[in-house]
């Protein structure tokens, strides 16, 4: 029930509301303003039960304060979800919308959204008719384009960074490594990465995409269903999350994991069977904080090019420092990414776009 999901929160705030004409449950939880207001993308989504969503939301809020506070944002994390009773279209969509955008404005700044599961571009424009804290509008409406790209260079930036810390030098000549989703984000990486002299191995279940990657970048495509068992140093989860688990995770043949996908591991004793199994792991939602920046660089904070960029590149520095401290520790880096989040949430550090640590 809510009473107890709330209670046992460490959040700061819940705001719900009923929407009565489509029996919608809204829930805005916002988790940490300790950094800044809290941003979050909105999701939406059908729910056995109107407090799963909320637990979504609380899960998914407290997973944004970390990701914010590694990526250096200076902002808190909070998330919203639209627990839908079916996914609505049309009229009746963009009446849902308005609705919650009214939420939204209610809260007078303390939380931001943007797209997420099952909401678009399209759906921030709706929104925004009613309230401008929200971020991943539509190119003519002002919104500042697809996070992919900045996600794929985030990973870039990780990927370098895992690989110094694995071999001893961020060189990716000679490395192989398998993408698994060469979509908007692996696209990217697997330009980044060739342009890097990386060998790649691509699959994707749309196989003319993978195709006419492979043909851009000298890849060798192989069937969906090999990618994670093919020998390799690193391995790239660009496609979909809970693919590490018991069962896969033994049939693994590379040094490292290290791609955008969220939610990669599909348990957290995963962490700890990869740690067993050698295999550095680079948390997702630390190497995939690129989008994150993108939006809150270009359509909050005024951030030049540069000063993005270094951000980008920061997400391969806080990545390093976690490898390291895992190392030093004796810890899963999935603990050690947390670690940091924690510190840097108490000492208010924030490093991305020229900000002081
Ligand atoms: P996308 O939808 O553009 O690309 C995903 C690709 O994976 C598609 O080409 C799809 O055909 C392929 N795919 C799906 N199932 C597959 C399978 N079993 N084997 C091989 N390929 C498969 O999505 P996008 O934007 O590139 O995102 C990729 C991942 O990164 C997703 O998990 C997403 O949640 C995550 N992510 C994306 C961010 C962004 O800014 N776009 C930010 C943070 C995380």
């Amino acid at each position: 029930m809510f009473e107890e999901l709330i209670r046992d929160w460490n959040g700061e705030a819940v705001a719900i509301h009923y929407d009565a004409p489509s029996g919608t449950w809204m829930f805005v939880a916002i988790h940490s303003t300790r950094l800044g207001t809290a941003g979050g993308g909105t999701r939406m989504k059908v729910y056995p039960t109107p407090a799963d969503g909320l637990r979504d939301a609380m899960r998914l809020a407290e997973a944004m304060t970390n990701k914010l506070a590694i990526a250096g944002a200076a902002a808190g994390g909070g998330k919203a979800v639209l627990a839908v009773p079916a996914i609505p279209r049309g009229e009746e969509r963009r009446r849902l919308l308005l609705a919650y955008g009214d939420l939204i404005e209610s809260l007078n700044g303390a939380f931001g959204t943007a797209p997420d599961v099952n909401t678009d571009e399209r759906d921030m424009d709706i929104i925004a008719e009613r309230t401008s804290h929200v971020f991943g509008q539509s190119g003519a409406a002002g919104g500042s384009g697809s996070t992919a790209p900045d996600t794929g260079v985030g990973v870039f930036h990780g990927i370098v960074a895992a690989v110094d810390h694995v071999y001893g030098s961020p060189d990716l000549r000679g490395r192989t490594i398998a993408i698994q989703g060469v979509g908007g984000v692996g696209g990217v990486l697997a330009r980044l990465l060739a342009e890097a002299g990386a060998s790649l191995i691509v699959s994707d279940i749309d196989a003319d995409r993978a195709v006419a990657i492979a043909a851009e970048t000298g890849a060798r495509t192989v069937p969906p269903g090999e990618v994670l068992g093919q020998a390799c140093d690193v391995l790239a989860p660009c496609a979909l999350g809970g693919i590490l688990d018991a069962a896969t995770i033994p049939t693994l043949r590379c040094r490292i994991v290290a791609g955008a996908a969220n939610n990669q591991l599909a348990t957290a004793e995963d962490a700890t069977r990869l740690g067993e199994a050698g295999i550095l792991y680079a948390p997702d939602y630390v190497i995939n904080a690129g989008g994150v920046l993108h939006v809150l660089a270009l359509e909050q904070r005024g951030w030049s090019r540069e000063q993005l960029d270094d951000a980008l590149r920061g997400i391969g520095r806080a990545l390093t420092q976690i490898f390291r401290s895992a190392d030093a520790e004796g810890i899963t880096t999935e603990l050690a990414a947390q670690r940091l989040a924690e510190e840097r949430i108490r000492t208010g550090a924030t490093v991305a776009g020229g900000a002081t640590a």
